[in-house]
C-alpha cells in the first residue's frame, strides 16, 4: 500500500477518509490492517494482555524525547473497555506549569530530563536527550515536555524529580475525565494539553483479545509554514533534509 494522506473524521465506522482540503500531515509509519483495512497511517494502541499493563497511563505527551514532536495526537475509539474502565484524562499543561513556585519552574527549564528510546521513527526530528520540560517558548509554539513515566523509569536528579512531581500533582489537580465511546475521535493539541487514561477495569485477562479496548492513533503535523518556523528556530534540520513523502 503506497503512503497516502488521510485525514480524520468523526463519523462512520471506518473513521478515516481523504480530507477534501488536506491541511494536516500524518507522521505515522504506514501499516496494514485495522478494522476496515483503510487505516493505512494509523496504529492501534497497545492492547493490554496482562493486569500489569492495564494500569493507569500517567499524563504525558507523545514522542516527548524527539526534537519535533507531533503538533497533535489523535485517537479514534473503535471499542472502549467492555468492563467499563479506561477513562480518558486531559490536563491543561500551560495552566499547570503556572502554579508551582518560581524555583520549581526554574528547575523544569533545565536540560535535566530524559525518557525512553529513539528508534524506528521518522518525521519527528532527532532524539532529544536530555531535554527541558519548559523550553521558554510562547504557548502554541513549544511544548511542556512532560511524561509521568520518566518519574518511574528514568534516573533523574532528586531536585529535578521533585519539581516534576510537583508538576504531575498540578496536572492531576486540573484534570478532566471522560469516556470515549465507539466512533468518538479525540484530537489533542500537544502544545497545550497532556493526556493519559485511568486504569482499565480489573479482569482484562478474561476478555477475548478481539473484544478488548481498541483505539487507533494518528499523529498530525500542522502546515508547512508552521513546521518551517519551529524547525528553523530551535531544531534546524540539515540543508536538503526533508520529511518522507507522505509526511511532507
Ligand atoms: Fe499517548
Amino acid at each position: 500500500m503506497s503512503p497516502r494522506r488521510w485525514g480524520p473524521t468523526t463519523t462512520g465506522s471506518c473513521g478515516w477518509r481523504r480530507p477534501s482540503r488536506p491541511r494536516w500531515r500524518s507522521l505515522s509509519r504506514p501499516s496494514r490492517g485495522g478494522p476496515c483495512g483503510r487505516t493505512s497511517e494509523s496504529r492501534p494502541t497497545r492492547t493490554p494482555a496482562s493486569p500489569a499493563a492495564s494500569g493507569r497511563t500517567l499524563f504525558h505527551m507523545d514522542l516527548v524525547n524527539t526534537t519535533l514532536p507531533p503538533d497533535h495526537t489523535t485517537l479514534l475509539c473503535v471499542r472502549p473497555d467492555p468492563l467499563g474502565g479506561g477513562t480518558s484524562i486531559l490536563s491543561d499543561a500551560r495552566a499547570a506549569v503556572a502554579r508551582p513556585p518560581k524555583n520549581s519552574r526554574a528547575l523544569l527549564a533545565e536540560m535535566a530530563y530524559h525518557y525512553g528510546t529513539f528508534f524506528d521513527l521518522y518525521g519527528v526530528g532527532k532524539e532529544y536527550k536530555p531535554f527541558p520540560i519548559l523550553d521558554g517558548s510562547d504557548p502554541g509554539e513549544g511544548f511542556v515536555r512532560f511524561t509521568g513515566k520518566m518519574l518511574k523509569r528514568s534516573q533523574l536528579g532528586q531536585a529535578y524529580a521533585d519539581a516534576a512531581r510537583e508538576l504531575a500533582a498540578e496536572l492531576v489537580r486540573g484534570q478532566v475525565s471522560f469516556m470515549l465511546e465507539p466512533g468518538d475521535h479525540l484530537t489533542v493539541n500537544q502544545h497545550r494539553f497532556l493526556h493519559g487514561r485511568e486504569a482499565l477495569h480489573s479482569g482484562q485477562e478474561t476478555v477475548p483479545v478481539a473484544d478488548r479496548r481498541l483505539l487507533l492513533q494518528l499523529f498530525l503535523r500542522e502546515g508547512r509554514r508552521r513546521l518551517g518556523r519551529a524547525a528553523g528556530r530551535r531544531h534546524r534540520r540539515p540543508t536538503g533534509s526533508r520529511l518522507p513523502e507522505h509526511a511532507a
